[in-house]
């Protein structure tokens, strides 16, 4: 079954690769981080062979106004004409937009989505976190695909059930392993190196290409998650600390000095509650480093408390806000100790296919 799996990632990789012309394989993709992955993020990502994602926006128009920025960051400086030896457009993706764009799907709104992305047409769409299961999915899946036909529409899932049901309707599935950062399934998720093959195999031959996320932040797991059956990387994390993040300067640096994500990041809903979210699917919560706010909810402070003392530190900024002693939402992956310095979104982007290669070649 293994060497099946290995087989049907491998012609997986073929077909992504012709569907995104402009990438290189294997497909190193940076994930829809709300606010975080803007367009200058994709379109940089874009520039050096991979496929970038814009996160879902503060308000639901955002989307728009950032596919748009996009298409006229690619307008004055289009993407090499040949990346690759490849020719950088092909009937598939002539007339798409070469960056995708995430949406959430339980507070999302439908209608803007889909104006968005009939308006822009973007390669590739992201789904992730319904409240109601599959059929909010479908719903979806069929209005998007009708607004943009050729727009391929991805589906994050972190668990076998819920890959399952996705699996006849996605054009991908995105396997979130428990390890990522910012919202994943609460209690049922599962690390990335068993949750991928468990589902490669149980898909079979007509399951659509997996792409692994979770944990990854250099070669060594991407080459990790292409042996388990991945026909693509995404990675979250690695790409807060890019220096095309839409990240305030002390939440990124303190991603960059954290290390031991087992020890310094937990799933809680403390600080989307903190920071005034509520609402969020009890099947779904966010990992992040844990800081002050957590040490003293752990001590017994109310949260009222709680609250006051976190709206202070955001207003002053900096490491009252984020750092060991901070307070608000500081969402990271288990990986957070990998990330060591912050680069260029597409030197991350080089330096992965670079290590991917490398360490193919020692194995
Ligand atoms: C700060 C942050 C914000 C995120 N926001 C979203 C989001 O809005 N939509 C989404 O589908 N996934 C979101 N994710 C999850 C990513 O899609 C992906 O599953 C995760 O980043 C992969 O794990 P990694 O962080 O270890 O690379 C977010 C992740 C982070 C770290």
């Amino acid at each position: 079954m293994a060497l099946q799996a290995a087989r049907r990632a491998v012609e997986h990789r073929t077909r992504l690769a012709d569907l995104f012309p402009w990438t290189k394989s294997p497909l190193v993709i940076g994930a829809p981080m709300r606010v975080f992955s803007g367009p200058a993020m994709a379109v940089a990502i874009a520039r050096a062979g991979g496929l970038g994602f814009i996160g879902p926006g503060e308000t639901a128009a955002t989307s728009a106004v950032d596919l748009a920025e996009a298409g006229k960051l690619l307008n004055e400086k289009p993407l090499p004409t040949s990346v690759a030896g490849k020719a950088s457009l092909s009937a598939s993706s002539a007339g798409l937009l070469p960056v995708g764009v995430g949406f959430q799907v339980w507070n999302g709104n439908l209608a803007s989505a889909v104006d968005a992305v009939s308006t822009h047409r973007p390669c590739a769409v992201w789904l992730f976190a319904p409240r109601d299961g599959q059929p909010q999915i479908d719903d979806w899946t069929a209005q998007l695909r009708a607004a943009s036909p050729g727009t391929q529409v991805w589906v994050q899932v972190g668990t076998l059930r819920e890959a399952v049901e996705a699996a006849s309707t996605a054009d991908a599935l995105v396997l979130q392993g428990a390890e990522a950062g910012g919202h994943g399934r609460t209690s049922d998720g599962i690390g990335l190196i068993t949750l991928l093959p468990e589902v490669a195999d149980t898909l079979g031959e007509t399951g659509p290409p997996l792409i692994g996320a979770g944990g990854i932040a250099d070669g060594r797991g991407a080459v990790a998650a292409l042996g388990l059956g991945a026909a693509g990387i995404a990675l979250g994390t690695r790409f807060l600390a890019a220096t095309e993040a839409r990240i305030n300067p002390a939440y990124q640096a303190e991603v960059v000095r954290a290390s031991d994500g087992a020890a310094h990041t937990g799933r809680t809903h403390l600080y989307n509650h903190l920071r005034g979210t509520f609402g969020w699917p009890p099947q779904f919560s966010p990992r992040g480093l844990l800081n002050q706010s957590w040490a003293d909810q752990e001590a017994g402070v109310s949260f009222d408390e709680l609250k006051v003392r976190h709206d202070a530190a955001v207003k002053q900024g900096g490491t009252a806000a984020w750092g060991p002693e901070g307070r608000t939402a500081t969402y990271a992956s288990a990986s957070v100790g990998l990330v060591r310095s912050v680069d260029g979104a597409g030197e991350i982007v080089e330096q992965l296919h670079k290590e991917i290669d490398g360490i193919r070649g020692l194995l």
